[in-house]
């Protein structure tokens, strides 16, 4: 019989439901949130009651979408952390009392290791995925980590951010152009018009394999700064180059600690995963940088970088198969490392 599980992802702002059934995936549907968009940022309470108003025709799309009935479920997967609690619990209530229901198992699933395992959700049985072991550097707003993943339910983080986030990088500066929330898509559109050698912004010196980006945060306010006393209209006149400028330090911070990492662990598998990911030069930057070293890229489908159920789904049916499963007195949790 196949195994057929049902995904859940509520950890932020995004409601999503997701099926996979054998390791391939029938459905994914996510229902964004809007409502936070005038606050300039997530407002947990708002995102919480988003999330109950609509975790039932999400999860009622996923199922009819894949063309199955919940008598066909094997287990239910959700994402238990980290996030936003209040987020969390709606769909860890809402996974454990459907798993009552139609007396099936629940699988716990770390959002983080869901990113990493976004590769493995296949479309269809031709679609290529990672060999292990490979190297996963996620970046999204809230992480910035280089994960050796060894297999399905082992991984290691062997850097992380000391302060800011990649995206947090994007959105803090954005937010400083006046562009909305969030602000790394925004940065990437107007990137492409930009000269990304116009600016020069502080790179981190950090020893290993961590990252750093508030250095990176301050020299690009004070580059705002010293341009605006000249000319109000600074940020106005120099968006495209800003944008680009602020991008291109970026990407060369990641791809930094990324070769630093290739060479110490010699691996020939490389991915990338989280929201940030999503961006054009990120994608390029690294798909080029896999060219030139001879090293197997896997760029995530852009629906597959933010959060989604799917991935989710698929992490779950790794730990389903492994016999993993989750006790209903477990609690959600804020924070985690993989
Ligand atoms: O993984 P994700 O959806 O969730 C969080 O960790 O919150 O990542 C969201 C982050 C935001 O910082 C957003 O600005 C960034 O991903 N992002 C981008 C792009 N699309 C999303 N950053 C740069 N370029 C993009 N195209």
């Amino acid at each position: 019989m196949a195994v057929t599980i049902l995904g859940i992802e509520s950890s932020c702002d995004d409601t999503s439901a997701a099926i996979v059934s054998d390791g391939i995936l029938l459905s994914n549907v996510i229902a964004s949130q809007q409502v936070h968009e005038e606050y300039g940022g997530v407002v947990p309470e708002l995102a919480s009651r988003a999330h109950q108003q609509n975790i039932v025709p999400v999860v009622d799309a996923a199922i009819r979408r894949a063309g199955i009935s919940k008598a066909d479920l094997s287990a239910i997967a959700f994402t238990r952390g980290p996030g936003l609690i209040g987020s969390l619990l709606v769909g860890t209530s809402f996974a454990k009392g459907l798993s009552l229901g139609l007396r099936i198992p629940i699988v716990d699933v770390n959002h983080l290791h869901g990113h990493v395992l976004s590769h493995f959700v296949r479309q269809s049985p031709d679609d290529r995925v990672p060999e292990f072991p490979f190297l996963c550097l996620l970046i999204s707003g809230g992480n910035s980590q280089l994960i050796m993943v060894r297999s399905y339910n082992d991984m290691e983080i062997l850097g992380r951010t000391i302060d800011d986030a990649a995206g947090e990088a994007f959105d803090k500066c954005a937010k400083v152009m006046g562009l909305p929330y969030p602000g790394g898509p925004h940065i990437d559109r107007l990137a492409a018009e930009g000269d990304p050698t116009r600016f020069r912004f502080a790179k981190p010196h950090i020893p290993g394999l961590d990252y750093s980006f508030s250095g990176l945060k301050t020299s690009f306010l004070y580059t705002l700064r010293d341009g605006l006393k000249t000319d109000p209209d600074f940020i106005e006149r120099n968006r495209a180059d800003l944008a680009a400028s602020l991008q291109a330090t970026i990407i060369a911070i990641l791809l930094d600690k990324l070769e630093k990492a290739v060479r110490q662990t010699g691996v020939r598998t490389v991915a990338i995963g989280g929201g940030v990911s999503a961006n054009s030069g990120v994608r390029n930057a690294v798909a080029a940088f896999c060219e030139k070293h001879g090293l197997e890229a896997f760029i995530p489908e852009r629906k597959f970088t933010t959060d989604n159920a799917a991935m989710v789904a698929i992490a779950g049916y790794f730990k389903y198969l492994d016999g993993k499963f989750c006790e209903y007195d477990k609690a959600p949790y804020a924070r985690v490392e993989i």
